[in-house]
């Protein structure tokens, strides 16, 4: 079976690929009710991890849990066994999701579904190649056949494609997706001329979601009540509750706490969370300035607002006074990434996506005998991503010992510096003489570093898969030793 697998800070959400129909599949929870997701909740309960539903209800009950792997995972140094705490136990966070991921095979499977799972999975546009490397691992340890990762906006942009293939005309090929999650927010805009969709840019927060108005919500409710409150995570839960009853004509949001029940006026709530719609227009800039400002004589055809988040009235309500009547939103917000994931693991669907690299990357390395610090962009944003990149580079080093040290980087100026965050992602140091590699398996460390006459010829070489991972292999071509490094495993890989 050919599914579509959105791993949501906040729900799991699956569709499958079934002759020309992209269904959401219905999960039940405690109760026997379905719903069209499954938590992505984990609690810890007599020492054994429950997940989904069944965490929902531990948590609840007071038992301890781990709300967003999510967003540990979008912790740049992260790596599979990157350690996360629930309760008194410590696990791997790759083994976790694992874990996580191993219950949602069981709760595919449920739904009459046998024989091999094969599944496009997504990830936030801008997650690191830590994120991408760890989710495509976890998946795989699960039982999952991964037939490819997709940024989520992109997947999103497939699903509008089918859906509102009437608003796109010769002129108008173009879409912003706006996707407001629970933990994450992305806009893209892509092109979806023809069948084949290609993503223009991307950009997007790593920490802003509805997660965050439930903690604003929290704030309000903490000031005006006097005398005891619930905890922190039962809190934030009635909040979230309440937040999802906003109605375009309430006047107040309706907090039930155990012992009374507090009322925000909706006017209050909104101005608190006005910064947060704000930073979301803010970063939404460089698009906006794709759209070239005059929004009646530009080719977009649609804004596309996704993402549970976008059901709370005053973003589409600010969403609507900038764009107008092109805004759409989807009937099901927060199904429409894992349609798309879905639409792209059907290998009969005529649809696709191209997508860019969401985030840039580049290795600083010393210059002018260890005097400087140069910086090299190896890929940025413009580079496509159809099929795996490869880039190689030679020279005569003049050191005895190279060291690499890799970062990530979201914009670059024009003049190709980059610019906002900057993020190390790996350091490689590589012995370039025979000595130290003999000594292979002993660590060789940057205070080793000396400049030599005559440095030996190193060939750098990088792949960026199409999923946006990035593995560098730096070969002493003089002596054939070779170390390669999958950006986000933890040690490197060394051959000779
Ligand atoms: N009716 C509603 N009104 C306001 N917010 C809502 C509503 N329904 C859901 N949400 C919010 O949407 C968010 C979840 O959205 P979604 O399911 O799209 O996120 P996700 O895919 O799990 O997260 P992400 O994409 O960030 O990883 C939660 O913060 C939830 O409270
Ligand atoms: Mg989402």
């Amino acid at each position: 079976m050919d599914l579509g697998i959105d791993l949501g800070t906040t729900h799991t959400v699956v569709a499958s690929a079934d002759r020309g129909n992209f269904p959401v599949m219905s999960f039940p929870d405690q109760d026997g009710d379905s719903h069209d997701h499954i938590p992505s909740l984990t609690a810890l309960v007599d020492g054994e991890l429950v997940h989904g539903f069944a965490a929902a209800e531990a948590l609840s009950q007071g038992h301890p849990g781990i709300r967003s792997v999510k967003r540990a995972l979008a912790s740049p140094s992260v790596t599979f066994s990157t350690p996360v705490h629930i309760g008194e136990t410590t696990l791997p966070i790759g083994e976790l999701l694992a874990s996580y991921l191993g219950h949602v095979a069981g709760q595919i499977r449920l739904n009459g579904i046998q024989g091999q799972l094969r599944a496009v999975i997504g990830v936030p546009a801008h997650a690191h190649t830590g994120q991408r490397f760890v989710t495509m691992e976890a998946f795989k340890a699960a039982g999952f056949a991964v037939l490819g990762m997709m940024n989520e906006p992109s997947a999103a942009g497939l699903e509008y494609s089918l859906r509102q293939s009437r608003t796109l005309n010769s002129r108008r090929t173009r879409v912003i997706i706006y996707d407001l999650g629970g933990g994450t927010f992305d806009a893209s805009l892509v092109d979806l001329s023809g069948t084949t969709g290609e993503v223009i840019d991307s950009v997007g927060l790593n920490d802003l979601g509805g997660d965050d108005f439930d903690q604003v919500l929290a704030g309000l409710v903490a000031g005006r009540v006097n005398g005891p409150l619930p905890g922190q995570d039962a809190l934030l839960e009635v909040c979230r509750l309440a937040k999802e009853g906003v109605r375009p004509q309430s006047r107040n949001v309706l907090v039930d706490l155990p012992d009374q029940t507090v009322r925000i006026p909706v006017a209050d709530f909104e101005t608190a969370c006005q910064p947060l719609v704000d930073r979301s227009l803010a970063v939404m800039e460089p698009l906006s300035r794709l759209l070239q400002c005059d929004p009646a004589a530009s080719d977009i055809a649609g804004i596309d607002m996704v993402g549970g988040g976008t059901a709370l009235p005053l973003v589409s309500r600010r969403i609507r006074s900038l764009f107008g009547r092109r805004v759409h939103r989807s009937p099901s917000p927060t199904g429409s990434t894992a349609i798309g994931l879905a639409i792209a693991a059907d290998p009969t669907s005529p649809h696709s996506v191209r997508d860019r690299l969401s985030r840039g990357f580049g290795v600083f390395r010393e210059t002018n005998w260890g005097q400087q610090v140069a910086f090299d962009v190896l890929a940025d944003q413009s580079l496509r991503l159809d099929s795996p990149v490869t880039i190689t580079r030679r020279y005569r080093s003049r050191h005895n010992v190279g060291v690499y040290r890799f970062v990530e980087f979201s914009r670059t100026d024009a003049d190709g510096t980059p610019r906002g965050d900057l993020t190390p992602f790996a350091q490689i140091v590589v012995p370039l003489d025979a000595a130290l590699q003999d000594a292979a398996g002993r660590a060789v460390d940057a205070s080793q570093v000396r400049a030599v006459e005559n440095g030996h010829q190193v060939q750098e070489s990088y792949i960026i898969d199409p999923s946006g991972m990035v593995s560098a292999t730096i070969t002493d071509i003089d002596t054939g030793w070779a170390v390669t490094t999958t950006m986000g495993r933890d040690r490197p890989v060394v051959s000779n």
